[in-house]
This record gives structure tokens, sequence and C-alpha cells, in this order.
């Protein structure tokens, strides 16, 4: 891996799973609770945000009650050992990556822990309710305030960024993730057209696993501290 400098690294549900956060299309996964189209698009928010906000509380409650997992960890300590450039772009709205002590980090989906005024624009760190209509701590206008989550139907965030990085990337590695939703499910044909290694470390292939040119299936608190050790030559 000696020709390795620049790594962008795709994260999805899987590497929070162990960390005891639904995934969304496992068996029993967060979606079969909830019709996606019941809770995760702007139409639901027109026509129930009462059930989006409540929807959303439990999942921000919930996750402050989880801890980084050893994958976690070990991209936190790739993070801060790479001397090459380094990108951790998560589809997940958890803030275990940070917590675990991530810092090149991008959240192309939003994030549970912040709040998006509609009235002003202003997105503040939130962990607490939504659902009584706060005031937005910026303008101060209640009943303005909705997730920070990119909805169906809404563009990820910072595109310009992710695809600037894979094209400067020599590895893509992507984990925990199924290869079911776009843009990020295409990212792996962009790192092979800019020249990039591609590897997959996954439960189980996903449903890109043939566009990789390595993939390792097995839970990713095994998978991502191995591979971490290899990349720092432990
Ligand atoms: N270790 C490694 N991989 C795992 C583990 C684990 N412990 N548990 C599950 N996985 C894998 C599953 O095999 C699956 O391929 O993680 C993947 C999770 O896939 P999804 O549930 O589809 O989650 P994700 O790929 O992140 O979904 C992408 O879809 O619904 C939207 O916006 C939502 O960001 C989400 C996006």
């Amino acid at each position: 891996m000696t020709d390795i400098q620049n790594i962008v690294i795709l994260t999805g549900a899987g590497v929070s799973a162990e960390s005891g956060i639904d995934t969304f299309r496992d068996g029993g996964g967060l979606w079969e609770q909830h019709r996606v189209e019941d809770v995760a698009t702007p139409e639901a928010y027109i026509r129930d945000p009462d059930l989006v906000h409540r929807f959303y509380d439990a999942r921000r409650a919930a996750i402050q009650t989880k801890v980084p997992n050893a994958a976690h960890d070990a991209l936190a300590r790739l993070d801060a050992a790479w001397k090459g450039e380094f990108l951790i772009v998560t589809q997940n709205v958890d803030d275990l990556h940070e917590r675990a002590g991530a810092s090149r980090l991008l959240h192309m989906h939003g994030e549970h822990l912040n709040a998006w005024c509609t009235a002003c624009d202003n997105r503040s760190h939130w962990t607490g309710t939504l659902i009584e209509r706060p005031p937005c701590p910026a303008c101060g206008l209640p009943g303005y305030l909705r997730p920070d989550v990119v909805w169906f139907g809404e563009m990820p965030y910072r595109m310009e960024d992710i695809y600037r990085a894979i094209n400067r990337a020599d590895l893509f590695v992507s984990i925990g993730t199924s290869g079911a939703v776009y843009p990020a499910a295409g990212f792996v044909r962009e790192a092979r057209a800019a020249g990039a290694k591609t590897l997959e470390l996954n439960m189980e292939p996903s449903q890109g696993s043939h566009w990789f040119d390595e993939a390792r299936h097995g839970p990713a608190t095994a998978l991502v501290p191995a591979w971490v050790d290899a990349m720092l030559g432990r």
C-alpha cells in the first residue's frame, strides 16, 4: 500500500450497526418500522409534520445513548495518523465518527444533532426535541426548525467537495453500505475512473460489490481495525 497517498472512505449504516443503531435495509431495519414515504420526504413533512418530528425526535434521543464501536475508533486512528489526504464521507446522520475522534469527515445526508431553520437557513446543534416547535436560536421564530437530514428527493450535501476528493483519491474504501442509494452508490465508479484502487468492507456483498477491486465480508468491528492496522504498518 506504499503508493497510496490520498484516501476517501464512504461509510453507511453498517458501520454503526454494532453500536446498536438500526440499519435501513437489514431485516427489521429502521425503514421497516416506518414506511419510508411516511417519514423521510418533504411531502411527508408537509402532510404530517408531527409524525416526522416524533420519528426524528426519537432517533435524535436514541443516538445519544449509543457509543462508537471499534470500527469508528479505528477510522479515527487512521484519520489522526494519515499524512496524505483523507476524507470520511458518511451517509450516517449519527455523530459516532465525531465522538470517536474523526475530524476529516463530511455528512452527505446531514446530521440528527442539527436543526435547520427554514425561516433564516441557520443550522444549529440540537440535542432536544423539535415537536414542540421551539424558537430558532438564530432568528427567534418558532415553528421553522426541521431535522437537518437530507430526505428522499433532496440533494445530498457538499457533492462538489466529495467528487473533488474522489477524483484525487488513490484508494476508495466503502464500509457498511448496501449500495442501494445514489449518488453514494455510484462513488466507486467515479473512483475507478479516477484510477483509484477500490475496497469494500461489508457484512455481505453490496449491490455494487462487483465494481470493487477487492471485497472483504464480515462485521465492521473485525474488518476495519484489521485494515487500519495494515494501512499503518502495524
Ligand atoms: N458490519 C458491516 N456491515 C454491516 C453490518 C456490520 N455489523 N451490519 C450491517 N451491515 C451492512 C449490511 O449488509 C448492508 O449492506 O451494512 C449495509 C447497510 O445498508 P443500508 O441499511 O441500506 O444502509 P445504508 O447503505 O447506509 O443506506 C444508505 O439510504 O435510506 C437511505 O439515507 C439513508 O443513508 C441511508 C442510505
